[in-house]
């Protein structure tokens, strides 16, 4: 009887713990402090973009000895892993985005935010060009600022290679307004077929769904649609849910080249189960408004119906990436992006700006992992600079003052004094990037994921539920904060209970 008293009072006390600390954490998050004002004293960092490099940069810096800026098209950082889950409903969208302010007024100075795309970038000038291109503009609308270190971090575009039709007709699946207009596309094609009078070649037509592409964004996606069907279309729209096909097309002869064998067979057999249709050696010649024409292995050209496509076929540099680039001919000759140096230091430039993420080209894929590891890195190179720069002033003062003593005795001990700064400068070295391989990790529908991960000093390939679990707890963790952990843990439980949404926003 005391036993069970006992647990029974722990058991209550630990919950009422639980319950005060979150709400302290979550309380203190939502009421953050007076911050220190900008400096002008202080070097300028300016920070382009608000994606995984610049975030995580923004995250780790120090920003005591650096007045920082932030200025980038979209005023939130979007966790790009879950957009698919978006683009069917299992997520509402705000669950995935973290404002940028959220992070920035934590910080110890404050740090300037900026809704503004960037035009141009001057390297020789050092100055940043950037307009306010959202629907509501001031009298002032467009700016140019001065830096003294630039954290280059724009990320990348969709790749389209100039595909007749692609621009106009297909939905992507990169920014949050893309899983939204995925959205209501694949329901408004859904309540078309359900016209009255429609032929069946044009309900066959409608609900045909094409995703282009078969790496992560489209497998990932196939398998989102796929559990969308299954786990609620069925339920809502019976007399169409069986005629819904989903096609993933890819160029190359397999899907995810980046996973090992055993998992991309895997993850066909999950598809073939799933009744996706993968077309494999297949290249997307054209999308039109109710069609994608192919090319298919036996060289045939083939035009295929369909009421959707969506476009996941890759990235390319954005336009001022290639405009910047451009304005460094010798060192910056890389197509697929800029060039750095072991440092993140862009090629050619006199160690002002540092690229990260998928603007950059280096060995490493252009993936969240490497963005978030690079912004992390520099914003620690960052907090060293200062020390190095400190150090050095210290000892050209010491060295001045050393010069105007008359008093031998004196002289000595501030030269004595400047001898160990300049011991320690010479230990003083700021270390390169080195990126750490986690693993790569994919969900791919009917509750199973692929992962392969670096483990045992090989790869460890695992697929399946137990899998899917741990693509669930690693995406919580990589979370940034413990407001989009629990708005996603409670979309999950919201769509096991109630299922997804079918409503079509208009
Ligand atoms: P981004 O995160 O794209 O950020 C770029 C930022 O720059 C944005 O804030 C943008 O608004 C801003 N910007 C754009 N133009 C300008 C301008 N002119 N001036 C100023 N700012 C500008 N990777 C993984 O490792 N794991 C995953 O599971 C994973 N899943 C993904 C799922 C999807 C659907 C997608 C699309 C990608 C996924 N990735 C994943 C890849 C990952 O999202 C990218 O590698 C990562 O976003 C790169 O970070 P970044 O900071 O370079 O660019
Ligand atoms: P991707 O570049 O990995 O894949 C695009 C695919 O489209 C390629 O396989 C290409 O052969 C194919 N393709 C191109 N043109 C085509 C055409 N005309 N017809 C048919 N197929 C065509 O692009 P994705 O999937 O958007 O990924 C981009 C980056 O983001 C990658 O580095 C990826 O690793 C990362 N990512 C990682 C995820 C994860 O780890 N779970 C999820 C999503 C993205």
């Amino acid at each position: 009887g005391t036993a069970i008293t006992y647990a029974n009072r722990a058991f209550w006390l630990s919950l009422l713990a639980g319950i005060g600390s979150f709400y302290y954490v979550t309380q203190k998050d939502r009421t953050p402090g007076p911050q220190l004002p900008h400096d002008p004293t202080k070097k300028t960092i300016v920070v382009l973009g608000s994606g995984w490099g610049a975030t995580s940069f923004l995250n780790t810096l120090d920003t005591t000895d650096y007045n920082v800026v932030v200025i980038s098209p979209r005023n939130f950082f979007l966790f790009t892993p879950l957009l698919p889950s978006v683009a069917v409903g299992t997520l509402s969208p705000r669950s995935i985005l973290q404002p940028t302010r959220y992070v920035t007024r934590h910080k110890a100075r404050s740090v300037e935010v900026i809704e503004a795309e960037a035009q141009s970038v001057d390297p020789i000038n050092k100055t940043v060009s950037f307009i306010d291109n959202s629907d509501i503009q001031g009298a002032v609308s467009s700016t140019t600022i001065p830096y003294d270190y630039l954290v280059y971090a724009v990320g990348a575009e969709v790749q389209t290679f100039g595909i007749k039709g692609v621009q106009e007709n297909a939905c992507f699946m990169k920014e949050l307004h893309d899983a939204e207009k995925m959205q209501r596309r694949f329901l408004d094609c859904l309540e078309s077929a359900a016209f009255p009078g429609q032929s069946e070649a044009e309900i066959e037509r409608l609900l045909h769904m094409v995703v282009v592409g078969g790496g992560p964004t489209g497998v990932e996606l196939s398998g989102e649609l796929h559990d969308f069907l299954e786990e609620d279309l069925k339920m809502w729209y019976p007399e169409l849910a069986g005629k819904i096909k989903i096609t993933l097309v890819e160029a190359l002869p397999s899907v995810l080249p980046m996973f090992s064998k055993r998992l991309i067979d895997y993850t066909m057999s999950t598809f073939k189960e799933s009744k996706i249709d993968i077309l494999t050696q297949t290249m997307v010649k054209e999308v039109g408004e109710k069609t994608v024409t192919l090319a298919m292995p036996d060289k045939s050209i083939v035009e295929m119906p369909c009421g959707m496509v969506v476009w996941a076929a890759g990235n390319k540099g954005r336009k001022i990436t290639q405009d910047l680039m451009a304005q460094l001919p010798t060192a910056q000759t890389n197509k697929r992006g800029i060039t750095i140096d072991e440092y993140l230091q862009m090629n050619g430039t006199d160690g002002t700006i540092f690229a990260i993420g998928d603007c950059t080209s280096s060995s490493h894929a252009p993936t969240a992992q490497v963005a978030q590891q690079q912004g992390s890195y520099l914003a620690r190179a960052f907090a060293q600079r200062v020390k190095g720069d400190n150090l050095k002033a210290q000892l050209a003062e010491l060295e001045a003052s050393a010069a105007t003593i008359l008093h031998e005795d004196e002289r000595k001990k501030v030269l004595d004094e400047a001898e160990g700064v300049k011991r320690q400068l010479s230990k003083f070295k700021i270390r390169p990037f080195s990126y750490s391989h986690q693993g790569t990790l994919a969900y791919i529908g009917s509750d199973k994921a692929i992962a392969d991960l670096p483990f045992l000093n090989g790869s460890f390939a695992s697929g399946g539920f137990l899998t899917y679990y741990f693509w669930r707890s690693a995406y919580i963790s990589t979370l940034f904060s413990l407001r989009n952990r629990s708005l996603v843990v409670t979309d999950w439980i919201r769509t096991k209970v109630f299922g997804r949404d079918v409503s079509r926003e208009w």
